[in-house]
């Protein structure tokens, strides 16, 4: 959704606002702007759609060493170019570009408007402009802090003063900003994203934190006028690779990119020796591991699949009641949380509204919550405090894969520490260890060798009314996730159900035109979902199993036959999951979508 840049430097800022409005591209967006100063008023250029709009309408010459830009997701007005940010005040010497929604706009709208102030655009954002500009007298950080201190609702804002060529004032509550140190120059972003390929020195403010940023740094402060500093963090290295390579797709890159990035994931945390694993991050010792008694793994989307693998690992390899539950409806349904609970919230991009809204209604009720987040200083990895980043590295497509396999590759190695200090052996923690440790290069050789039967499948599905997912257990959660892949990127409609759940109704959806794709590893439930096999394919569907390699079985009665290399239970859907990836991605080809970025989809959804 929404992303802020901003910089201060030498250079001509122009070109650098729009090099990381593209690197924010990826989170989904509608129009586009920046602004620069421009002697004694501010210069903005805004377009409706994508930033090349904005690029080609961007002046060669455009002046100002001092800017900055915005991409908007609409939420308070339609998509024009008057909406767009960055918005100025009255006077053309303040420019402002926020993040957010400002719940109170509309009442000191009338206020201002009393005063005499005209609007130029239906936003909440605009009315930030016109206080900032109200409350000036000298004093940047002041007049920010004064409009502020009006202000009820979310932002990340960055503002520009005519009269102050050089800084850039930033501030912060419930949208994220960070701040980048480069060699005589600063970067301002939304997302650690839009810098990495500048600087990898960053502070990420917290919530109610005023940064003045000028081109030696940076001075804190906080809204209530106190005086505070903040660590500065070192973005790890695969921040800094979010090109697409010679791929043609930052999907199918990403995809490829899952042997390295699980491989990432793990390294010192699983632990040979001992039979056991190591999550730093989550800084508990044997017993407060021995004392939880329920463990509760809460997501949207992707990251709730990757949690109902978590949560079978938890109960049936730790033996801990767990469960996995969507954010969005935890969080209003006032769940009973008891002391010895322990909760995961897991985030690829850790900005997920309803994620972020479940980890504070975990932390109002005096529960524990851990992050299993990607992305480095996010809100949800900072709301927690303590939890595990998947390291996945930059994910620029909107369809989410190797975060996927790395969030559960990084819950499964939390139910294993756990297990071992509660229920495991040496010898079983270590061949489950050892397991785990060989799934990257497992799924290294599979994706060098895609079967031929992927491109088969593609045909089948995009030629299918309506396209089925099925699986049990964890294989269930694949299911979810393959079904979700193929909405999103192909656009066609298809559902996921526990296998045998078709024969009670929706069964009654087969025909010869419903692809069916079962997902069916050779574990304890293989025979019974070969039943369900049987009994689609006696109504006429057309069969796509995906199975373990070597079940002769599986792949006769298969109409087309994926195998994947064989794993146990819980690791399966590492490698049972990388065919659907596939399978999205090809069938989205095939029919001509915008694969990195599916239509009415954002990357960050950043709004409830
Ligand atoms: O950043 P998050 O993991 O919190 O995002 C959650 C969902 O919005 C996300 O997984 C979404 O479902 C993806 N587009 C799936 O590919």
């Amino acid at each position: 959704m929404c992303g802020i840049v901003g910089y201060v430097g030498e250079k001509r800022a122009a070109p650098l606002l729009l090099d990381g409005l593209r690197r924010l591209e990826y989170r989904g967006y509608d129009s586009a702007g920046v602004a620069t100063l421009d002697g004694d008023h501010v210069q903005i250029v805004r377009r409706v759609g994508f930033v090349q709009n904005l690029a080609a309408a961007i002046p060669a010459d455009m002046p100002g060493h001092t800017g900055i830009g915005h991409t908007r997701w609409a939420t308070h007005g339609g998509v024009t170019e008057q909406n767009a940010h960055p918005h100025a005040d009255s006077t053309n010497r303040i420019a402002l570009a926020h993040n957010g929604i400002i719940e109170n706009h509309a009442l000191l709208r009338a206020r201002l408007e009393d005063e005499g102030i005209v609007f130029r655009s239906e936003t909440d954002t605009e009315v930030l402009a016109h206080l900032v500009s109200k409350f000036y007298a000298g004093d940047p950080v002041d007049a920010v802090r004064k409009a502020l201190l009006l202000v009820q609702g979310t932002y990340g804002i960055a503002v520009i003063f005519a009269a102050h060529p050089g800084v850039i004032v930033a501030a912060r509550n419930g949208s994220p900003l960070v701040v980048g140190k480069g060699d005589g120059e600063t970067f301002l972003a939304s997302d650690p994203h839009a810098l990495a390929a500048y600087t990898r020195q960053v502070v990420y403010l917290e919530d109610r934190d005023i940064a003045r940023i000028d081109q030696q740094g940076w001075t804190l402060s906080r809204l209530d006028g106190s005086d505070v500093s903040r660590v500065v963090e070192v973005l790890g290295e695969e921040w800094a690779d979010d090109g697409r390579g010679d791929y043609s797709h930052h999907m199918l890159k990403e995809i490829r990119e899952q042997p390295e990035s699980l491989a990432r994931c793990l390294r010192g945390r699983v632990v040979p020796e001992s039979g056991g694993a190591r999550l730093g991050g989550l800084d508990m010792d044997p017993r407060d591991i021995a004392s939880i008694q329920r463990v509760g793994v809460l997501g949207c989307g992707t990251s709730f699949h990757a949690g109902l693998v978590g949560a079978a690992a938890m109960e049936s390899l730790a033996r801990i009641p767990a469960f996995a539950e969507i954010a969005s409806e935890f969080r209003y349904r006032n769940p009973v949380i008891g002391r010895d609970d322990m909760f995961f919230a897991v985030s690829q991009s850790g900005e997920t509204a309803d994620t972020l809204g479940a980890v504070r209604e975990v932390q109002v009720k005096g529960g524990r919550i851990f992050g299993v987040v990607n992305v480095v200083g996010s809100s949800i990895a900072r709301a927690c405090g303590k939890g595990v980043y998947v390291h996945s590295g930059p994910e620029i497509a909107v369809a989410s894969t190797k975060a996927f396999t790395s969030q559960v590759a990084a819950l499964l190695v939390a139910a294993l520490s756990f297990a071992r200090t509660r229920t495991l052996g040496p010898h079983e923690g270590k061949s489950f260890g050892d397991e785990l440790l060989a799934v990257p290069s497992a799924v290294g050789e599979w994706l060098q060798s895609e079967p031929q039967s992927v491109m088969d499948a593609v045909e089948l599905v995009t030629k299918g009314r309506f396209v089925f997912f099925l699986g049990r257990g964890v294989s269930h959660a694949v299911a979810l996730e393959g079904a979700l892949k193929l909405k999103e990127i192909a656009y066609l409609p298809c559902m996921a159900y526990p296998a045998a759940e078709m024969k009670h109704g929706p069964i009654a959806l087969i025909d010869r035109n419903t692809p069916v794709v079962v997902i069916v590893p050779d574990d304890v439930m293989r025979d019974k979902t070969l039943s369900t096999i049987a009994e689609v394919k006696a109504r006429g569907a057309r069969v796509i199993v995906v199975h373990s390699a070597g079940d002769m079985h599986a792949a006769r009665v298969a109409d087309i036959s994926i195998p994947v290399p064989r794993a146990s239970t819980l690791l399966s859907p590492l490698l049972t999951v990388l065919p659907l990836q596939l399978l999205a991605y090809r069938s989205g080809l095939a029919l001509g979508r915008d694969i990195d970025r599916p239509r009415n989809l954002a990357k960050s959804v950043t709004v409830e």
